[in-house]
């Protein structure tokens, strides 16, 4: 190809991107990491070597109403574990034709007294949750320097918005159960929660450094680690210089 026609191909497939700068930006990512590889296949090791971002598309002659449906979202969901809560997260593999609208949703009950939805984030969405039965305190951390947490307490038909990344957590402070729904400004949103991310990740982390990160006596970090991960971190090395 000429260094004319190239330039002249540059420039046509640039124009778009100069006259509407919102198709200059990277879509959002939604996956947390995608490893670059040069050629799709990998011998066969993986099976399914291609992560795209979001999923493939199904021929939308055989698209059915199915296929944006959920149903059963009114049946209460078991709170009978440690922290007291349950999250029924409704995103793509759920409602196929949510893939690629930027949305999902979720349902989220909590136990009598003191069911927790424990500190966690999005890393890919803004969440509005709306309370529909009992009594829920709500909040959300500022991030650094401030660490400010903006807190309320909720009742039905009160409605509370997460910005994304931001740790928060809903707590029942009523002695009925409680029950939410909330919308998700993704159609992957993620979540990390943070004892669990901090304390039960695998390999576990040096507990030097969860110690040091947290001011906490070794032990402690011990176990918790059992708590979170049931295995206690040595990480790659054995003593934090
Ligand atoms: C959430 O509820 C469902 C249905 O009741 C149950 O199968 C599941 O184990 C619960 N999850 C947790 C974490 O308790």
């Amino acid at each position: 190809m000429s260094a004319y026609r190239f330039l002249l191909s540059a420039f046509t497939l640039l124009l778009p991107l100069a006259s509407s700068p919102a198709s200059a930006y990277d879509p959002s990512p939604l996956q947390d990491f995608c490893v670059a590889i040069n050629e799709p296949g990998n011998g066969g090791i993986f099976p399914n070597p291609v992560f795209v971002n979001g999923k493939f598309c199904k021929d939308p002659k055989l698209a059915a109403a199915n296929d944006f449906s959920f149903s059963g979202l009114n049946i209460p969901r078991s709170t009978a574990n440690r922290v007291g809560s349950n999250v029924t997260l409704l995103n793509a593999d759920q409602i196929p034709g949510l893939n690629t609208m930027g949305i999902s949703m979720a349902r989220i009950d909590y136990a009598p007294n003191g069911g927790l939805n424990p500190p966690h984030t999005h890393p890919r969405a803004t969440e509005i949750l709306l309370v529909l039965e009992g009594t829920l305190a709500v909040g959300f951390v500022t991030s650094n320097p401030d660490n400010r947490l903006i807190t309320k307490v909720l009742y039905p038909g009160d409605v509370f918005v997460f910005p994304i990344g931001l740790i928060h957590f809903q707590v029942n402070i009523g002695q009925a159960s409680a029950v939410a729904v909330a919308g998700l400004s993704s159609q992957n949103p993620g979540a990390i929660t943070i004892a669990n991310a901090v304390f039960g990740s695998n390999p576990p982390i040096n507990p030097d450094v969860l110690a040091k990160a947290f001011q906490l006596d070794k032990n402690i970090v011990y176990y918790l680690q059992k708590q979170f991960g049931g295995s206690v971190g040595q990480g790659p090395w054995d003593d934090m210089p």
